[in-house]
């Protein structure tokens, strides 16, 4: 699948087959995380392929109330956790030199995140990212080691649901020239 195209298309997905999903399959979403840019090439993503029934059920239990994911995580045939290294992306020579600290490694961990979700809808799978979680009794759960966090899960399978395609704003609302706002 084109690359525009893929990004057009892809949509978050909730509902999903029991199809397995081979590791041939995971292997390839992985490399494409694997190929996305990090701060001073630092790759502190980390990822955690969850396949295990009472492990995906426990996780879908960290979820917030009402996240719409929670089904897709506890049934989907497979989950991604995707973790962070801390203290690597956001810092040079051991300092921090940005006023972000070390929130890069979330920018990291998204660009890997957005390579695996584009490579998985080209392969013909769903994902959708959740965010609103415990993400540290997700790390308890993995056994997630100190130094580390749980930065966002995705469920892996395929589609059971037509796309919900949500609207996004027009490029005149998120877009100025030369200055903000203008
Ligand atoms: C950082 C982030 C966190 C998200 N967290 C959740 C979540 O906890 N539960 C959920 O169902 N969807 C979650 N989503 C999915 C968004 O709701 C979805 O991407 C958005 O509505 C646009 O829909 P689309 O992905 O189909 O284009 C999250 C997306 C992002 C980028």
């Amino acid at each position: 699948m084109e690359v525009l195209e893929a990004i057009r298309t892809r949509r978050s997905i909730r509902r999903y087959k029991t199809t397995p999903v081979d590791n041939k399959t995971i292997e390839l979403v992985l490399e494409a995380a694997r190929w996305a840019p990090s701060w001073a090439n630092s790759q502190c993503w980390r990822f955690i392929v969850v396949r295990d029934s009472n492990t995906k059920a426990e996780l879908s239990n960290t979820l917030s109330a009402g996240n719409r994911g929670a089904d897709a995580i506890g049934n989907a045939p497979v989950v991604i956790v995707a973790c962070a290294e801390l203290g690597k992306s956001g810092y040079l020579k051991g300092k921090p030199p940005t006023d972000k600290g070390d929130y890069w490694y979330m920018f990291d961990v998204a660009l890997a995140m957005q390579n695996l979700a584009l490579a998985a809808h080209s392969l013909g799978l769903g994902t959708v990212y959740i965010g609103s979680f415990d993400a540290k009794r997700a790390a308890s759960i993995l056994e997630v080691p100190q130094g580390f966090c749980v930065v966002s899960m995705t469920p892996l399978g395929y589609h059971d649901q037509e796309h919900e395609v949500r609207p996004r704003k027009e490029i005149s609302e998120i877009v100025s020239y030369d200055k903000y706002g203008c």
